[in-house]
């Protein structure tokens, strides 16, 4: 998929270097390499989507899919790269392939403090669910629960 000149592929493993540059360019707990290849390699639930900018790695985005309910595991655009509309181009593409495999809601948890994310996440129909009390093991921050219904998407 090409959104302005960026394009939207699955994650392989060969990318798990790059994701980590980002990884831990977004992240104040990142994942190490070994939980991405767990992930590509032993999760069947699992689909990772990668973002290239003129071959350039530049973002990721993660998703369970479990029955019909999809779960973003992690989303994040290089701090060079945000606020040009790739985070949000991501998302939708992930949206749109959960519901290709039949999805019918989806699901994330976000920082309570996390506002850019929460704005990106409201502006794409997702509504505040519930929180989850010190699910940060960081800083005992708790998660604000946000999902969509992805039938109401266009
Ligand atoms: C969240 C993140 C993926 C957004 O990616 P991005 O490419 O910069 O965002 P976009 O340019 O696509 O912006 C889409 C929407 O997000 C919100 N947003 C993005 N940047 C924002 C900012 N600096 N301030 C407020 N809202 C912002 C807005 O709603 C924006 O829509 P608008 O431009 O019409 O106002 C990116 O900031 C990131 O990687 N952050 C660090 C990792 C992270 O927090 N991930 C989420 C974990 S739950």
């Amino acid at each position: 998929m090409m959104v302005s000149e960026a394009v939207i592929r699955m994650m392989n493993t060969e990318d798990i270097e790059n994701v980590l540059v980002v990884e831990e360019n977004s992240f104040t707990v990142p994942w190490s390499r070994t939980a991405f290849y767990n992930e590509l390699t032993n999760n069947n639930f699992a689909h990772y989507l990668v973002m290239e900018v003129e071959g350039q790695l530049i973002g990721y985005c993660g998703v369970w899919i479990v029955m019909d309910e999809a779960h973003i595991t992690n989303i994040a655009i290089h701090s060079l790269h945000r606020g040009k509309k790739f985070g949000e181009a991501l998302l939708l593409h992930s949206m749109q392939l959960a519901k290709l495999y039949g999805c019918k809601k989806m699901t994330l948890e976000v920082r309570v403090s996390n506002q850019v994310a929460q704005n990106l996440y409201t502006k794409l129909g997702f509504m505040p669910g519930g929180i989850r009390k010190m699910y940060y093991t960081d800083n005992l921050e708790d998660a604000l629960v946000m999902w969509v219904n992805l039938d109401e998407q266009g």
